[in-house]
């Protein structure tokens, strides 16, 4: 994935929400030379991790990994970055609103952000029993289907919300996964617990291509834009057009001093 500053050499900096151990963004900070990152995550060991592999790739200046919940991000953060990444991290929150509320806050106005995630599927053969034993195994508690989440994104305030879906993409690599499992569960070098470990992950792979099939859950990825507030210190010569993600104040606009028209983003 390549980020690309709206003008040519402009700083990128945005936050990774539940960035793990941190692989998402040492590839996207390392292929991008104006883009700094905030890697936030939950477990302090991952934390760790990601910190010695950045020192090992020479990116510890340009990642910062903080410890912390995407739940409730810290004050300091607000209005501070151009945008937010998640990869298979959101589908864990407590409360998905409140989690794309915090994304909000964080962004400055006009940024991004991009969530990739499973998504609760909506096949119209498969139990509520069935939808709660993989939600409780992923240890999801407010599990959304991908329309659910455009609409959580929209109430939280993010405009241009659009959903794209990849589940046949991850089908796919199961899929591949599955036969490298078979190939070496086949392969007659195994045996004892690492026997046992492979079977149970290749029964595992081939659960979750069924389940795709079945319509359990999907995957893809939420992307949107944080509404601009501009707020104008002279009438505009025109009536401005309306945008998704620029907003105009609802008053009256004050009286015309000159020609000329400023626009103030709030931060
Ligand atoms: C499946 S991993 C994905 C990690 C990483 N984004 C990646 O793609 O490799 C899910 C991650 O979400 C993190 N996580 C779960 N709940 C979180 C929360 N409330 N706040 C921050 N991170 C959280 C976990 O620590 C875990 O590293």
């Amino acid at each position: 994935m390549e980020l690309t500053p709206e003008l040519p050499g402009e700083p990128i900096k945005y936050i990774d929400l539940g960035s793990g151990r941190g692989q998402a963004s040492r590839h996207v900070v390392s292929s991008n030379k104006s883009v700094t990152c905030t890697c936030l995550n939950l477990n302090r060991n991952e934390n760790r991790e990601a910190r010695e592999r950045c020192e090992m790739q020479g990116l510890e200046k340009k990642i910062d990994v903080v410890d912390g919940t995407y739940d409730r991000l810290p004050d300091k953060f607000t209005w501070q970055f151009n945008g937010c990444l998640s990869q298979d991290a959101l589908v864990h929150a407590y409360s998905k609103s409140q989690a794309l509320k915090e994304a909000l806050r964080v962004t400055k106005g006009g940024g991004f952000m991009v969530v990739s995630d499973l998504f609760r599927g909506d096949g119209p053969f498969v139990s509520a029993d069935e939808l709660k034993a993989f939600a409780s195994a992923y240890m999801v508690n407010d599990w959304q289907t991908p329309q659910q989440s455009v609409e959580s994104a929209k109430e939280a305030g993010w405009a241009n919300v659009e959903y794209t879906d990849f589940t046949d993409e991850i089908r796919l690599s199961f899929q591949k996964l599955l036969k490298k499992v078979t190939a070496l569960v086949q392969s007659g070098k195994y045996s004892g617990q690492n026997y046992d470990q492979l079977l149970s992950y290749r029964n595992n792979l081939s659960r979750r291509v069924f389940q795709v099939d079945e319509g359990v859950f999907k995957w893809g990825a939420i992307t949107a834009r944080k509404p601009y507030e501009v707020m104008f210190i002279r009438e505009p010569p025109f009536e401005p057009l309306a945008r998704d993600h620029i907003k105009f104040p609802p008053a009256p606009l004050p009286p015309v001093q000159s020609g000329h028209v400023s626009s103030i983003p709030p931060y």
